[in-house]
């Protein structure tokens, strides 16, 4: 089925100018950008977007890092997107991300990995609903 999800382009990617080369690997699998913003958050923000991660120990650092720059929010739809956005991701951990993959290409470390993406349909739509409205999702 044709799903959306929410993709998150973080701050050590935007820093290094890797904006233009993730959306090619979007593309590329065939995904379809249909909604995209750069944007600051507060780490207040962060923290609500990574709610379900407030009891972890890596909590605080990764709202410190997600508010450190900007990022890029964006919507992904395609054929079966949830799974093939996480494909195209790599595991969490670069260091065990297959070959070809965003993070294995580029990401620095477990916490700086370059990218977020949902990892289900329901947290799919509160994600997408987190940072855009309706009328911004242009498929
Ligand atoms: P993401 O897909 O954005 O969802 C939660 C994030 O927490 C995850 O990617 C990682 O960037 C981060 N994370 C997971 N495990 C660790 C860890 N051990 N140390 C720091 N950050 C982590």
């Amino acid at each position: 089925a044709t799903e959306r999800t929410l993709s998150i382009i973080k701050p050590d990617a935007t820093s290094r100018n890797l904006t233009g080369k993730i959306n090619a690997k979007f593309e590329e699998a065939g995904l379809r950008i249909i909604a995209q913003k750069r944007i600051k958050l507060t780490k207040a923000q962060a923290g609500t977007f990574y709610e379900v991660h407030k009891e972890r120990p890596f909590y605080d650092e990764l709202c410190d890092f997600m508010a450190s720059g900007p990022v890029v929010v964006q919507v992904l739809e395609g054929e079966g997107a949830i799974a093939k956005n996480r494909e195209v991701m790599g595991a969490t951990n670069p260091a065990e991300a297959a070959p070809g993959t965003i993070r294995a290409e580029f990401a620095e470390s477990v916490g700086e990995n370059s990218v977020h993406g949902s990892d289900a349909p329901e947290t799919a739509a509160v994600e997408i609903s987190y940072f855009f409205a309706g009328i911004e999702l242009v498929g």
